[in-house]
């Protein structure tokens, strides 16, 4: 057993409903856990201390949603975007040829640089989908390499219908053999409900299918459309409803009344210029609401939390307080994970220390790289 006491913390946001935030704090590591957490005065011997210096800390960020099994840019789309082409879900197809003709070596080196630059952005859990294969074989790959790197694994055989076979045997191949092959690499299933993706019964049928093969739901929901997404994801108990940026009362209300998380993901708005969701009308009604990535090659390529907190605090009107919960806790629990997300007693000792002295810098400061250590699972990891 090891004990590593983190002590001159300037502000300890816990996100914690309990322990809210203290100043003048310290926090003892024993193994990959928390310990102990109070005022730094009372802080008990540990094997080494490490003096903050007036530093805030979190918890890691959890990124509930990227995609980062692809190969291949769409550079030259989003500069058309930004001339006045609208984002549409046909764009998919040019990453799935870059990405089946990659090799496994290839796909590896690609997601281990952007999970390095998720984690100089703070993030200590990031969820990663497949998606960019549509074929059972780069399906599998896909979901396979992600894992080594994460446990937070997703099927998203249902992204699009690839060039190439009709909409119907698609359908059958990803309920059928795509879902048999991917199921043991995978915690998760997802689908792409939207205009030009996958309509609600075709969603449906796809979550269902999932959910027999073990895998629980979430899916991308109302990004494009005010679609029927969101009331999809409530039906089945999705953890989360990512993106809602067209929601309608009724879809506020059902994601207030359920254990559905509403996932905002702001970087992929500001990259493809479309209006912020209304994360305010989610909060006020009482829905819990979690910030991601979704970092992709067409929609949005940041790694940045960071960034997609100030973004939800300048045009979305979160307050810092509750950006960060999202990017914290709210992700957890869109991740149904109770050991993450927070500190107290007895969880995984993930957390970050802000070259600054509070979180308001995260928005304060846009686009400054302000996350200078980290501990994950009670290791001090080298960042960059
Ligand atoms: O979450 N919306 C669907 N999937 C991604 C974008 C995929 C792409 O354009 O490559 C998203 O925005
Ligand atoms: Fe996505």
């Amino acid at each position: 057993m090891t004990t590593t006491l983190l002590t001159g913390i300037g502000l300890l946001a816990t996100q914690d409903p309990e322990l809210g935030e203290l100043t003048d704090a310290a926090l003892a590591i024993e193994d990959d856990r928390i310990a102990w957490i109070g005022p730094a005065a009372g802080a008990p011997a540990a094997d080494s201390a490490v003096d903050l210096d007036g530093r805030c800390v979190l918890p890691g960020f959890v990124d509930s949603h990227a995609h980062l099994v692809f190969a291949g840019d769409r550079a030259a789309e989003f500069a058309a975007r930004m001339t006045g082409q609208p984002y549409t879900a046909g764009g998919i197809r040019s990453t799935v040829a870059a990405t089946r003709a990659a090799s496994d070596e290839q796909l590896r080196a690609n997601l281990a640089r952007l999970a390095a630059e998720l984690r100089a952005a703070g993030v200590t859990t990031f969820e990663c989908k497949s998606g960019y294969g549509l074929d059972v074989d780069t399906e599998r790959r896909s979901v396979r390499i992600a894992a080594e790197q994460t446990p937070e694994v997703t099927f998203l055989g249902a992204h699009v219908v690839p060039a190439g076979i009709e909409r119907s045997d698609y359908l059958d191949l990803v309920c059928g053999p795509m879902l048999a092959a991917c199921a043991e690499h995978a915690r998760w299933v997802d689908v792409f409900c939207e205009r030009g993706a996958f309509d609600v019964s075709e969603s449906r049928a796809v979550l269902r299918a999932g959910i027999a093969a073990g895998l629980q739901p979430r899916i991308h929901a109302n990004q494009l459309t005010a679609g029927g997404g969101v009331a999809l994801a409530v039906e089945l108990d999705a953890a989360s409803a990512d993106h809602c940026t067209h929601l309608s009362a009724a879809d506020v209300d059902a994601l207030a009344g359920s254990d559905t998380v509403a996932t905002l993901l702001p970087l992929v708005e500001f990259s493809t210029r479309s209006p912020y969701p209304d994360a305010r009308g989610l909060l006020d009604a009482g829905a819990t609401v979690a910030l991601a990535t979704d970092c992709n090659p067409g929609s949005g390529f940041s790694t940045s939390m960071p960034l997609a907190i100030a973004l939800a605090v300048r045009e979305m009107r979160m307050s810092p307080a509750e950006a960060v919960f999202a990017a914290t806790a709210g992700g957890a629990k869109a991740l149904r994970r109770n050991d993450i997300g927070r500190l107290a007693v007895g969880l995984r000792a993930d957390l970050i220390a802000l070259d600054a002295p509070g979180y308001l810098h995260l928005a304060y400061r846009p686009g400054v790289p302000l996350v200078s250590r980290m501990w994950q699972a009670g290791t001090d990891v080298a960042l960059g």
